[in-house]
């Protein structure tokens, strides 16, 4: 077993520990309760191609994530809080942090915990299917990127191991402008998918233009607050470019609204109402989203 933990056994979690593996570096796999995944589990993918990874039983699990260089927390953004908290103390001081969600904000608090730990952020829009609890299905190529948020730096060597296993995946200076167009993509396709119950393609149809042009015009005002400068025209030719892209997804949080699990919109559209309350813009479209994803969740 080497030096690398993933945190997190959902879609992300396999298809990342899948990808590890593949090109030679198994993975430690636990859930957010810090229990090692055992099962075997299985990836088709992009080519049709399925493999099955498996675990021997490890005989400590507290010993072997004292032995971490790594640890990779794929956990959903409405648990990565509570998740680092509980596997802290467990980690080395030199074990590096590295935060893989759609969203922003949990890293705020994360900061405050890691004790001089480095931290890491980034972001996929690789897209996977769970056919059952260890039986996944990856649907979509797309970007990965990596980048330095605090404390030292993650070491050359885990950086070039990411980044040769993970196909589309770079490592870019300024993480937080990359993770805050990543937002703008969520806060569109998300909500909107979830809400009409339709596929990423689906909105690349007239009737959802005004709305995701609004979306994108808050979100460009709450980014300036933040010293982020971004531009609609980009960000809306990207959201249409992901559209097309991932055409025949269902977007995670439709997947989550489909399984009557809570969604991630607190961390999305939600994370953009918070912040434009602090700073007096106005966000009426994207609160009307979260207002609609919440009552969705109210009638699990
Ligand atoms: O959350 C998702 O589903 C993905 O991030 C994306 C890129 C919107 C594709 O479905």
């Amino acid at each position: 077993m080497s030096r690398i933990g993933i945190l997190g056994a959902g879609a992300v979690g396999q298809l990342i520990a899948h990808q590890l593996a593949a090109t030679g570096t198994l993975p430690f796999l636990l859930d957010r309760q810090l229990n090692a995944i055992t099962e075997p589990y299985s990836l088709t993918d992009l080519s049709g191609n399925r493999s099955t990874l498996s675990f021997a039983k490890p005989g400590d699990n507290q010993a072997l994530l004292g032995e971490l260089k790594l640890l990779i927390v794929t956990v959903k953004a409405y648990q990565v809080v509570e998740a680092v908290t509980r596997v802290l103390p467990e980690l080395s001081p030199r074990c590096h942090l590295l935060l893989l969600h759609n969203g922003l904000g949990p890293h705020e608090e994360v900061a405050a915990l890691l004790d001089g730990r480095g931290l890491t952020l980034g972001t996929t829009s690789q897209g996977a299917l769970r056919l059952g609890k260890h039986d996944l299905k990856q649907t979509g190529s797309g970007l990965t990127q990596f980048g330095h948020c605090m404390g030292p730096a993650m070491a050359p060597e885990l950086k070039a191991m990411l980044l040769s296993a993970i196909p589309g995946s770079e490592w870019v200076e300024g993480i937080l402008p990359a993770l805050w167009q990543k937002l703008a993509v969520n806060a569109c396709i998300n909500p909107l998918t979830a809400i009409h119950g339709v596929c990423n393609g689906e909105l690349a149809d007239n009737a959802y233009q005004a709305t995701i042009a609004a979306v994108l015009r808050e979100l460009v005002q709450v980014a300036g607050t933040q010293g982020i400068e971004l531009q609609e025209e980009c960000l809306s030719a990207r959201v249409y470019e992901v559209i097309r892209l991932t055409a025949a997804n269902r977007s995670s949080m439709r997947q989550d609204v489909d399984h009557k699990r809570k969604t991630e919109i607190d961390a999305i559209n939600g994370y953009l109402v918070s912040l434009g309350n602090r700073h007096g813009i106005a966000t009426p479209t994207n609160k009307a989203l979260v207002e609609a994803i919440h009552a969705l969740e109210r009638r699990f």
